[in-house]
């Protein structure tokens, strides 16, 4: 593995021609994603910006070019018309501000006019490497200007650490406000998020306080990617609680879950209605983002990063990692978060591959790049993708209808990684298992469970022959091939 020096990991960028080789060397790939946004070379982190804008859907990520490392952050820009074909714009913002000089950490956008308003934090570092966070607003013009404001719209808030990041700006309209959420940790290591409001997107943002959520005030050492959504008649906080461990979910400590609550935005208390769930039941999701502007009553859309901070992964040693979940549309059933694939997604479907008599515990071949939909009668289950030609080994999807669970176990796979995460994710079922609706990418896959009820998302790295799957249970499977929808064109 390579180790990284501090220069390497913070070298700018200074033309293009520098990615070159690299981009060559990762878009050959065996891994490399069709339908999912991922980092022309490097690293790629959180989803930033997302904002419906001008008829189109705008999107930036974290960005390291060098290599699987952290290191110096860009926002990236990415723009599809229909959250399904992604195209590559190049880079919006660069660390190249006294107070962005060690990263374009993660933000937000708001849309006014022809102009959207880009809210980040701008990592600075002194010379001797003690870390500042300023919370800074760049303006982009429909043209592609940008325009960064010569100073930040404000500093840190010097009753907490140095942990302060990722605003989140939105509108309240019964006030007639802007809030902008960053989360933070206390002096005494605790999670929080931290408030501040405006009349007036530009100017005049004030300190407003604490977010309050009773129940929740020792929970991880820091809150990273707060936000709070109405869905429907609902408020989600959604945020990524760190350094804190879970019920069976093995050594891994960076979480992304959403509590169900009330938010009164005057008294800045978030009343929660129910306990915390774990936002995606796989193990590679972090740093969820919800669209701004979505201009559609009662709906939202998330997309988050299919990764987590603190690990490593098999094409680290190809130069790149990481990729993006695929957009999903959310919803409040049963007082838990639905997430559905958003519809769009059915036209990359080829021709359907006919399996209409498709027997129990056939061995069949499995594109690797493709959809299943799966219809299940009560009974148990037993799923492998990516087994061998004998059906054997692979990710296995189990469904007990004993104990109402479902399981994905990991550890068939003939590479494995990040196993002190556990091997193994589970989730209870109280109404059986119904319908399981897949997406493999060369090197994911996202299992939909009962029309959203659950979704595990995996990064999964096939050696040769894994490329077979079989099913066994009272089941009937629909499989289709997926056409590419995401460009891999190297834009600086
Ligand atoms: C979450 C995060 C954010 C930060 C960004 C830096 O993954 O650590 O808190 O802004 O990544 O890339």
């Amino acid at each position: 593995m390579k180790e990284w020096t501090r220069e390497e990991r913070y070298r700018t960028l200074k033309d293009p021609q520098e990615l070159w080789d690299m981009h060559e060397e990762v878009r050959t790939s065996d891994y490399r994603q069709q339908f999912h946004i991922q980092s022309i070379t490097g690293l790629i982190n959180d989803p930033n910006g997302f904002v419906r804008h001008n008829e189109s859907w705008h999107l930036f990520y974290q960005w390291c070019p060098w290599g699987a490392v952290h290191g110096l952050k860009y926002w990236y820009h990415v723009v599809s018309k229909d959250l399904v074909n992604w195209k590559n714009l190049g880079i919006c913002l660069m660390p190249d501000r006294e107070y962005d000089n060690k990263g374009v950490y993660s933000g937000s956008a708001m849309p006014i006019g022809e102009d959207l308003y880009l809210y980040y934090t701008g990592n600075h570092r002194d010379e001797d490497w003690t870390r500042h966070a300023y919370t800074c607003l760049a303006r982009l013009k429909k043209d592609g200007w940008l325009e960064k404001y010569p100073l930040p719209l404000f500093g840190e808030n010097k009753n907490y650490t140095e942990h302060q990041r990722d605003p989140k700006i939105t509108y309240i309209k019964e006030l007639d406000t802007y809030y902008i959420m960053i989360g933070a940790q206390t002096k005494k290591h605790y999670g929080c998020a931290l408030v501040y409001s405006s009349k007036d997107l530009l100017h005049g943002w004030n300190f407003v306080g604490e977010l309050k959520v009773p129940g929740f005030e020792k929970f991880g050492d820091m809150w990273e990617c707060p936000c709070i959504e109405r869905i429907g008649e609902q408020d989600v906080l959604i945020f990524c609680p760190q350094h804190l461990l879970l019920p069976g979910r093995g050594q891994s400590d960076n979480h992304n879950g959403y509590i169900l609550g009330t938010m009164d935005w005057e008294n800045l208390t978030f009343t929660p209605d129910g306990s915390f769930h774990v936002l995606d039941f796989g193990f590679d999701s972090y740093a969820a983002a919800c669209a701004n502007n979505v201009n559609r009553d009662n709906h939202a859309v998330l997309i988050a990063w299919m990764g987590l901070p603190d690990v490593t992964y098999p094409t680290d040693e190809e130069n790149w990692s990481g990729c993006l979940t695929l957009p999903r549309e959310l919803s409040v059933r049963d007082r838990r978060l639905i997430q559905r694939p958003i519809s769009g997604l059915k036209e990359l479907r080829e021709k359907e591959i006919e399996l209409s008599d498709y027997q129990s515990g056939t061995v069949i071949d499995l594109p690797r790049v493709c959809e299943m939909e799966l219809y299940f009668r009560p009974g148990d289950v037993s799923l492998q993708l990516f087994a061998d030609k004998n059906g054997n080994g692979g990710l296995s999807i189990t469904y007990s209808e004993l104990l109402k669970e479902i399981m994905i176990d990991r550890g068939g796979m003939k590479t494995t990684f990040n196993e002190a995460h556990g091997l193994t994710r589970t989730r209870t079922l109280p109404n059986g298992l119904k319908h399981l609706r897949i997406f493999i990418d060369r090197s994911s896959v996202e299992i939909f469970v009962n029309d959203g009820d659950a979704v595990f998302t995996s990064r999964i790295f096939p050696a040769d022959g894994e490329a077979f799957t079989k099913v066994t249970g009272d089941v009937y499977v629909r499989m289709w091939p997926l056409k590419a929808a995401c460009e891999d064109l190297l834009i600086v």
